[in-house]
């Protein structure tokens, strides 16, 4: 792979992405083990299940180990700053997974510690995510190219590194969102330029069942992010009418599967009608964190 720190979706080609899938195939039926002695650092900022187990696990599997470091333990940037605890973990460790607030941080770690750095969620995107959504689309459909995704609700991290996963590998990408939740104008910008080599469709609009109609994959996040708690009350306000029920997803195509990247927040961006019912993949999805991330792994540590 050209890049040896992934923090971007972007950071990976249509053809990279696309290779992690086959070998996370391989990887899932054959279970091999590329590497001895090999630690990845877990350093998260943040409260994870899915990240830090799925990463844990994945190195355990591949004969390797994690050592995770809680925010009060490492006190990034408070302690110490984040260009000398970068440089301190370079020398103990052969790679970092960090999840940060600032995408700075991750960026940071990345320019200072000289061991690759893996973005396990930042402020502005989470490509590990974006890469087990890909797997789980793949496995389900066969095919990523020419297929809809819809995206419904805020225009966050997830979000983000979805929509340009979706580019870079010519998946029609619509997200619904109200004006003020609306994706980042660079990502956007960034996106339409993949989508214009890949021939995907990229659409934004206000109205959720103009999204979901007719389309292959529902997708959903919390309108509430992590750090965000403050503004949990008028969030819900502005996303009263972005909710992901059974009536919503009856206007996707009879075979289209709901996704979200949990945790979930039942009863606010999705009711458990559709959480919990046939089209749902969520927890094949979940799994898929684990499988990804194995790809990736062997990718930069093999
Ligand atoms: N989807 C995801 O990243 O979950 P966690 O926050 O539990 O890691
Ligand atoms: N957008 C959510 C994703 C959690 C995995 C957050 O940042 O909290």
């Amino acid at each position: 792979m050209k890049n040896k720190n992934i923090l971007l979706i972007s950071d990976l080609s249509g053809a990279e992405i696309q290779a992690l899938i086959s070998d996370a195939i391989e990887i899932k039926d054959k279970w091999i083990s590329k590497f001895k002695n090999k630690t990845l650092a877990l350093l998260f900022e943040k409260p994870s299940l899915r990240t830090r187990v799925s990463f844990e696990m994945a190195m355990r599997q591949l004969g390797g180990q994690a050592i995770y470091l809680s925010p009060a333990e490492v006190g990034l940037g408070g302690r110490e700053s984040v260009a000398d605890v970068a440089r301190v973990l370079g020398r103990y460790v052969d790679a970092i997974a960090a999840r940060t607030f600032s995408h700075r941080t991750v960026e940071t770690l990345a320019e200072h510690s000289g061991v690759p750095v893996i973005n396990a969620l930042s402020d502005l995107e989470h490509p590990c995510q974006a890469l087990a959504d890909l797997l789980t689309i793949y496995e389900k459909k066969g095919e990523l190219k020419g297929l809809t995704l819809a995206y419904i609700g805020d225009g966050n991290n997830v979000a983000h590194s979805l929509m340009l996963a979706a580019a870079l590998t010519g998946m029609n990408f619509r997200i619904a969102s109200p004006p003020a939740y609306a994706v980042q104008d660079d990502i956007l910008k960034l996106a339409r330029q993949y989508a214009g080599e890949s021939r995907a469709e990229i659409l934004w609009t206000t109205e959720p069942r103009t999204a979901v109609k007719g389309a292959d994959i529902v997708y959903t996040d919390v309108w509430t992010s992590m750090g965000q708690e403050a503004e949990t009350k008028e969030r819900q306000k502005a996303f009263a009418n972005y909710r992901v029920d059974g009536k919503l997803l009856s206007l996707a195509k009879p075979d289209a599967i709901f996704m979200h990247d949990l945790p979930a927040h039942r009863g606010e961006e999705v009711a458990d009608e559709v959480m919990d019912g046939p089209q749902s993949v969520v927890f094949d999805q979940a799994e898929n964190r684990m499988h990804a991330q194995k790809a990736l792994l062997a990718q930069l540590l093999g």
